[in-house]
C-alpha cells in the first residue's frame, strides 16, 4: 500500500490515530493525533513523541509479537485531564519496510471513567447520610431496652427524637425518588397550561406555617392579570417550595423573604419571551466558593447547619433538573453579610 493511500486511511479513523512500521517511526497520524500530541510527527522515531512508558511497551510488544496490545494515554490540555484507551494492532504487509506496521488508536474514555466515579461517589454519599439517622435510631432502641426501660419521661424524649430520625430518613429516601423520576422525565417536554402567579401564591400558603415559625416575612411581587407559560405544575411547584423554603431556613435571620415575578418579551438570557422568577433573602448569604457546587446532589455550604435543620443537600439537584427539563437556566447571586437571590428563568 502505498504511503498516501495509508495517510488516507488513518485520517478517516474518527479519533487519534497513527502508525508506526519495523524501523520505530511514525509513518502516518491524522490530525487529531498531531492535535493531541504535536503537529510533525510523522517520520520521528515514536518513542520521541509518546513518552508514557505503558504506551511505548505496548506499541514495542505490538511491533515485536505482531499481536494486539493495549494501554493509557493520560494528556492535559492545561484545563483538564483526559484519558485515552490506547489500542494497538498489528496491520501485516503494510508500510516502506517489509514486515508491517502497527495501528494505535486513542479512544477517549474520561466520560466513561467519570461517571464510574460519580456512581461511586453517589452510592458512598447515600449510605453516610442513611446511617447517621440509622445510628441514632439504633442507639435510642439499646437505650430503650435497657437502662430507660422503665423511664417514662426518658422515654417519650427518646421516642420523639427516634421519630425525628426516622422523618429525615423518609425525606431523603422521598427525595431520591423524585431525583431519580425528575432525571428520567428530563427529555420529556411539559405540556400543561399553567398561571404561574397562582401557583405561586398556593406554594406561598403552604409554606406559611414555616415562615411563621421562623419569625419570617413573605412577600410576593407580581405584574397584573395572570402570567402563563407551558410547565409542569408539580415541578414548578416542587421548584419554588424549595427556594422559598431554603431562603426562610438559611436567610430567614434577615426577617423577609421576597418573590418577584417578572415578565419580558425579549429575556436577555433566553432571547425571547421569558418570566423570572426571584427568590430573595436578606440572610448571612453563601460564600462565592460554594455557588457553583450547590446545585450537585448532597452538597451544603454548611453542612453542620442544613442538617440540623432537616435537609438532605438534594434539593437545588432537584431543582436544576425541573430546570433543565423545562428549558430554562437557575441564576444564583449571593453577597456574604447581604443576603442572596435564586433566580428562575423559564421560556414562555
Ligand atoms: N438562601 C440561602 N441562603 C444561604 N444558604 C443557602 C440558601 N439556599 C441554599 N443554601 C445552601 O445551599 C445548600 C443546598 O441547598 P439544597 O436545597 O440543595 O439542600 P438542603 O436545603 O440542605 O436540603 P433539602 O432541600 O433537600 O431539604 C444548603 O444546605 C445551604 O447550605
Ligand atoms: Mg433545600
Amino acid at each position: 500500500m502505498s504511503d498516501d493511500l495509508l495517510a488516507e486511511f488513518v485520517s478517516a479513523i474518527p479519533m487519534p490515530a497513527l502508525m508506526v512500521d519495523q524501523t520505530e517511526r511514525i509513518i502516518a497520524a491524522n490530525d487529531d493525533a498531531k492535535t493531541l500530541l504535536t503537529q510533525n510527527i510523522v517520520g520521528r522515531h515514536f518513542a520521541t513523541i509518546l513518552r508514557q512508558p505503558g504506551v511505548i511497551d505496548a506499541i514495542e510488544q505490538c511491533l515485536h509479537t505482531n499481536g494486539p496490545a493495549k494501554a493509557r494515554h493520560l494528556s492535559n490540555d492545561g484545563a483538564q485531564d483526559t484519558t485515552f484507551e490506547v489500542e494497538c494492532r498489528y496491520l501485516n504487509g503494510v508500510g516502506a519496510v517489509s514486515g508491517g506496521a502497527m495501528l494505535a488508536t486513542f479512544q477517549d474514555v474520561s466520560h466513561v471513567e467519570q461517571a464510574s466515579q460519580m456512581r461511586r461517589d453517589f452510592v458512598a454519599n447515600v449510605s453516610h447520610e442513611l446511617r447517621t439517622p440509622l445510628t441514632a435510631l439504633m442507639g435510642f432502641i439499646e437505650t430503650l431496652r435497657g437502662p430507660a426501660r422503665d423511664d417514662a419521661a426518658a422515654r417519650a424524649r427518646f421516642l420523639e427524637i427516634m421519630a425525628d430520625e426516622a422523618n429525615r430518613m423518609n425525606r431523603l429516601v422521598g427525595d431520591l425518588l423524585s431525583l431519580n423520576r425528575v432525571e428520567s422525565e428530563e427529555r420529556v417536554r411539559p405540556k400543561d397550561q399553567l398561571e404561574l402567579t397562582g401557583l405561586l401564591q398556593s406554594t406561598l400558603n403552604s409554606l406559611r406555617p414555616l415562615a411563621e415559625s421562623a419569625n419570617v416575612e413573605v412577600s410576593l411581587n407580581a405584574p397584573e392579570g395572570p402570567v402563563s407559560l407551558i410547565g409542569d405544575g408539580d415541578q414548578l411547584r416542587q421548584v419554588f417550595t424549595n427556594l422559598i423554603e431554603n431562603a426562610i431556613k438559611y436567610g430567614g435571620s434577615g426577617g423577609s423573604v421576597d418573590i418577584r415575578v417578572e415578565s419580558s418579551e425579549r429575556d436577555s438570557v433566553m432571547r425571547g419571551p421569558a418570566v423570572r422568577v426571584l427568590v430573595s433573602d436578606k440572610g448571612p448569604g453563601i460564600d462565592a466558593i460554594h455557588l457553583p457546587r450547590l446545585t450537585e446532589r448532597f452538597y451544603r455550604a454548611d453542612s453542620h447547619r442544613s442538617r440540623q435543620l432537616g435537609g438532605t443537600g438534594l434539593g437545588l439537584a432537584i431543582v436544576k433538573h425541573i430546570i433543565n427539563r423545562h428549558r430554562g437556566r437557575l441564576r444564583m447571586h449571593s453577597e456574604v453579610g447581604k443576603g442572596s437571590t435564586f433566580t428562575v428563568i423559564l421560556p414562555r
